[in-house]
């Protein structure tokens, strides 16, 4: 009997261990061998059921955790500035409060409240768009801090980008640019394909997709494209001006009065949508392949490149450069427009001045005509970024503006 009881116990046992040993020894075949603290960190995901992993500055997880988190930070925030006009003394505080500075803090909160709604509805619909890639997320946020900073940023685009306040910011960059576009007839423009890296929150590939091109918005960083994704959507964004922020709240330096600070913004000012003239690609630009012709017989790539404010950008201008001409047909044209604000700290290879990438741009193959006339003239165009238009600083670039045409 006994004997019975460990011959069963033994080949069921056997059985037991044979099959997840046998399950362990393939996958580290597969998947090589896990360093200790990953084979914790599985462990901890399979009991707590959650997974905790850092990621990429600019995926999808980040960013959907850092929108999701953009409330509980901000408050902190304010609890922070609530703690400092606290350690004032009594008769100061009273000043303070005759000045209307604690009502003051409370407007944030309120403004916070109105922000927040955006960004909850760019989690929500994040979940959905990626539910493969978010459902695991730590949404407690216990392992990965967001990223408020980058945030803000992209909800000050919905007003440079998608309001009536980022009008003029906005006519005064795409407008030289869409000079050049518009050069082409408008049977022209439907054989013809338009790259836009670093597109942002897409408003100028979405105008250059309404004026006939087929476009292509390159973005990198999800915080753009899960706030560009909040726009497209017909489940968030039904109806011209649906939404509303208060962008500048967060920051009350170089503020003229508290009804400036406090203001609101609706938006989107035009309903964008995806279409067969436009696309996303959400990758980084050095991975995109030139694209094959629109029309039987034509050349592969694209006939327009346009970057806004995207070649400083890069860690490699060499590399940018190189296949930006790679990614166009030959004679096909490069439009460029930005300043040279190079990612500090050492970390760009090479910082150049504007007549060392001038220079550049010649060895890579490409002719700008220093003497074109009309809407390709080089030049100099006095622009903003985000600006407020009503505060007492404006940060002016003296940005440059060229087309260059793929000649080698
Ligand atoms: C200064 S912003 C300009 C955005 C947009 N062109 C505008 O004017 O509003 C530069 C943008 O380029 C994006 N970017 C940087 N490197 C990139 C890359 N390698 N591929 C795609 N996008 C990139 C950034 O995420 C950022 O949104």
């Amino acid at each position: 009997m006994l004997d019975h009881v460990l011959r069963t116990l033994s080949s069921d046992t056997l059985l037991a261990c044979l099959i997840p040993t046998l399950l362990f020894f393939s996958s580290l075949y597969f998947y090589g061998i896990p360093s200790l603290s990953e084979l914790r960190q599985n462990v901890a995901e399979i009991v707590t059921g959650r997974r905790r992993t850092t990621f990429g500055h600019f995926s999808v997880e980040r960013a959907a955790l850092s929108y999701q988190q953009y409330a509980k930070l901000s408050r902190n925030e304010l609890a922070t500035m609530r703690a400092s006009y606290a350690k004032l003394g009594r008769a100061h505080k009273r000043v303070g409060y005759d000045l209307g500075y604690t009502a003051k803090l409370n407007r944030l909160q309120e403004a916070t409240a109105v922000n927040a709604k955006v960004s909850e509805g760019i989690v929500q619909l994040a979940q959905e768009q990626f539910s493969d890639r978010l459902s695991y997320l730590d949404w407690q946020g216990a392992g990965t801090h967001g990223d408020l900073p980058r945030v803000r940023e992209s909800l000050k685009h919905f007003m440079r980008d998608w309001s009536e306040e980022g009008r003029e910011e906005r006519a005064n960059i795409f407008g030289p640019i869409l000079d050049v576009l518009n050069e082409v007839t408008a049977p022209g423009r439907r054989g013809m394909r338009v790259l836009v890296p670093g597109s942002g929150l897409g408003r100028l590939a979405w105008e250059i997709s309404n004026a006939g091109f087929a476009v292509t918005a390159n973005e990198l960083s999800f915080f753009m494209n899960l706030a560009f994704r909040f726009l497209l959507s017909e489940k968030t964004t039904q109806r011209v001006n649906q939404h509303t922020l208060q962008p500048y709240a967060s920051w009350f330096s170089h503020q003229r009065t508290i009804d400036a600070l406090f203001r609101s913004v609706n938006f989107p000012d035009a309903l964008p949508r995806l279409s067969r003239n436009l696309e996303l690609a959400e990758c980084d630009f050095l991975t995109l392949r030139p694209p094959s012709p629109l029309q039987a017989g034509d050349l592969v790539g694209y006939d327009f490149v346009v970057t806004l404010f995207f070649i400083d950008t890069s860690l490699n201008i060499i590399e940018t450069l190189e296949h930006i001409h790679g990614l166009l047909k030959p004679g096909g044209s490069w439009i460029n427009l930005g300043p040279l604000l190079w990612t500090g700290g050492g970390q760009a290879s090479l910082e150049l001045s504007l007549e060392e990438l001038l220079r550049l741009a010649d060895i890579v193959g490409f002719d700008i005509a220093a003497d074109a006339d009309g809407p390709r003239r080089r030049r100099m165009i006095e622009c903003e970024y985000t600006a407020d238009r009503a505060a007492m600083m404006r940060w002016l670039y003296q940005a440059e503006f060229w087309v260059a045409t793929k000649v080698r």
